[in-house]
């Protein structure tokens, strides 16, 4: 390996702290190096370089300066500086305040950001608050504060944080979801404050969520934030001449919280679990995952059955499984054979085209209706003749055809059957492989049973040495396998019960100061020998 990287390597651990005593704040004259951080005199949150992904994938590491919470081993930025601008990654940054008073991220002798403020003090020095805002003031007076990144938001809204406008200066502080798991630059979707809503946008123009108007308490689509978040938080809401804002205050302030809008375009609430080391997912917005606007891409089916809900249509293939695995897929799917006429010479039509039914599909917007073709064949000839005809559909309203991508295409089971135009090639290919399907099942069918067969042993031998059940039903809170021991510690070894019945019985417990949960425990006899089994039944935030 190079000597270089393995330089970065060492500079760049991210999770060991600095060996440096922590400070909150960055005088004039001093440099914040690669490996150096600022830790809020709270101990909440950390500003620093940061790398998002691992080293072990090929993408080249670029290096961010954020903020991310102290205290959650999982790195979570929830603020970046130079997201669309990333230092590359052998060079090495540093934090400054430059000579006009500005704070800028320097790399290799060139500026990658700054924070381009007016700067009417010689004394400024940049403070990182408890409250996750970072703060360019000057020295001696403390309220006179010429740039904070509570200004200038990117994913995730924090408590005590404004999110709106002023009407006075025009500044609008809004949330912008961002590219992928590791690209900080900013992506296609966006939370605004409307006049008196929550609005989520598609590339600043498409509405595709509100939150309704603010009632006075609470937004009238989201009636939970009276009741059930009524105890964790506060909500202001204000609108008067010089500005139009939202914000909340967490009221137990050891919680650690976090709501911000994510790559998919959904905004999501969590809480984070020491007990779980993880995010534990309070709520999402919309609720289905299918709702976000051109959330899976073109050429895409969305279906809302937990985590793989894009799926590209019959004949299409995912144009970048790099994107999609970092949860980009705004890239959606490519046709893997072309259509008759889409090659140089427009003037064919594409008679040879074929069409693939989808039955039960909640119709893509942007129809043309075809006045004229009063039957699904000739509805079908329209779009064949029509170069750029990408599907059909022939119901009660008559025939619509698509042209140009389609989006928003969704599996919904009162939905309408869509006629999809593919190569003839397309289909054929699917023909001479049914044979091959065919053997191919036979074999798989072998290979299935004698895994079974693994499987039985593996599992009771599992049975045999411990009684400790890890909880795979995945379907209760999403992505979390707890331990029966872990169910053990949180409910304090099942002390509070709940309730019963013939399953077994509920008791209560906690996931970490802020997280209550209900843990069903099953009993059942095994050869004689009685044993437990724990799942997690419901979760609360408190
Ligand atoms: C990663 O890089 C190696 C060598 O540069 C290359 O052979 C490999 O195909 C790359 N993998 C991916 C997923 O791009
Ligand atoms: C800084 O001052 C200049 C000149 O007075 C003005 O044009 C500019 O808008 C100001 N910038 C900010 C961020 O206030
Ligand atoms: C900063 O400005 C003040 C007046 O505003 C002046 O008295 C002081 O000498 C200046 N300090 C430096 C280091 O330039
Ligand atoms: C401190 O700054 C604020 C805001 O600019 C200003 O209103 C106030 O007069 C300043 N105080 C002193 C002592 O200079
Ligand atoms: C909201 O909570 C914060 C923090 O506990 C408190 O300072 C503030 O007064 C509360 N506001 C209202 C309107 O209750
Ligand atoms: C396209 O259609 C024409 C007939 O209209 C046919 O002659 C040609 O072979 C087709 N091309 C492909 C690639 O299917
Ligand atoms: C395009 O179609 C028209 C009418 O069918 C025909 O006259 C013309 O020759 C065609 N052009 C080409 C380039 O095939
Ligand atoms: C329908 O009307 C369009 C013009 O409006 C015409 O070009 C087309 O041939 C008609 N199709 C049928 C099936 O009558």
């Amino acid at each position: 390996m190079h000597p270089l990287l393995v330089l970065c390597g060492l500079l760049f651990s991210l999770h060991t702290p600095s060996c440096s005593a922590a400070t909150d704040t960055l005088p004039r004259g001093h440099a914040l190096a690669a490996d150096e951080r600022l830790v809020s005199n709270n101990g909440k949150f950390t500003l620093g370089f940061f790398q998002p992904g691992s080293k072990s994938s090929n993408n080249t590491l670029n290096t961010y300066l954020g903020i991310w919470f102290h205290k959650v081993p999982k790195l979570t930025p929830v603020w970046s500086a130079n997201g669309d601008n990333p230092v590359p990654s052998l060079a090495l940054p540093e934090l400054i305040i430059s000579r006009d008073g500005n704070l800028v991220v320097l790399a290799q002798g060139t500026i990658m950001w700054s924070t381009q403020a007016n700067i009417t003090a010689n004394d400024t020095i940049v403070v990182l608050l408890g409250s996750e805002n970072l703060v360019l003031r000057s020295s001696s007076n403390s309220s006179d504060i010429f740039w904070q990144s509570f200004d200038y938001p990117t994913d995730t809204l924090l408590a005590g944080a404004k999110f709106g406008r002023n009407k006075v200066t025009g500044l609008n502080r809004r949330m912008v979801s961002r590219k992928n798991l590791i690209d900080q630059a900013p992506g296609v979707y966006c939370e605004e404050l409307a006049v008196d809503a929550i609005d989520l946008l598609w590339k600043s123009s498409v509405v595709y969520w509100s939150s309704g108007e603010w009632n006075g308490r609470f937004f009238i689509s989201i009636p939970e934030m009276s009741a059930q978040s009524g105890s964790r938080c506060n909500y202001t809401f204000v609108n008067n001449d010089q500005e139009v804002y939202f914000s909340y205050n967490l009221l137990n302030e050891n919680m650690i919280f976090h709501n911000f809008l994510d790559v998919s375009g959904q905004i999501q609430t969590r809480v984070w679990s020491d007990l779980a080391v993880d995010w534990i997912t309070a709520r999402t917005q919309p609720n289905d995952p299918c709702d976000v606007y051109a959330t899976c891409g073109p050429f895409t089916i969305c279906t809302d059955n937990g985590k793989s809900f894009c799926n590209c249509m019959k004949g299409f293939s995912i144009r970048s499984s790099e994107d999609w695995e970092l949860e980009d897929r705004t890239g959606g799917c490519i046709r893997n054979n072309p259509l008759n006429c889409s090659g140089d010479d427009k003037n064919k039509t594409g008679v040879t085209d074929k069409f693939y039914s989808m039955p039960s599909i909640r119709l893509p917007q942007n129809a043309k209706g075809i006045q004229n073709a009063s039957s699904a064949n000739e509805c079908a000839r329209v779009c064949l003749n029509s170069c750029s005809c990408t599907a059909y559909s022939y119901g009660i309203g008559g025939c619509s055809i698509w042209h140009g991508e389609l989006l928003n295409v969704v599996a919904d089971d009162n939905g309408e059957p869509l006629h999809l135009r593919l190569a003839a090639k397309e289909v054929q290919s699917w023909k001479s492989n049914k044979r091959v399907i065919i053997t191919g099942v036979a074999i798989g069918a072998s290979i299935a049973a004698m895994g079974f067969l693994i499987l039985i042993v593996i599992w009771r031998r599992i049975r045999e040495w411990s009684s400790h059940a890890m909880d795979n039903d995945q379907s209760g809170i999403g992505i979390i396998a707890f331990k029966y021991v872990d169910m053990k510690r949180a409910t304090k070894n099942f002390s509070e019960k709940l309730g019963g019945g013939g399953f077994g019985s509920v008791f209560k417990g906690c996931l970490s100061n802020s997280v209550a949960i209900a843990v069903k425990r099953l009993e059942c006899a095994h050869q004689g020998e009685k044993q437990f089994r724990a799942e997690v039944n419901s979760i609360g935030i408190i």
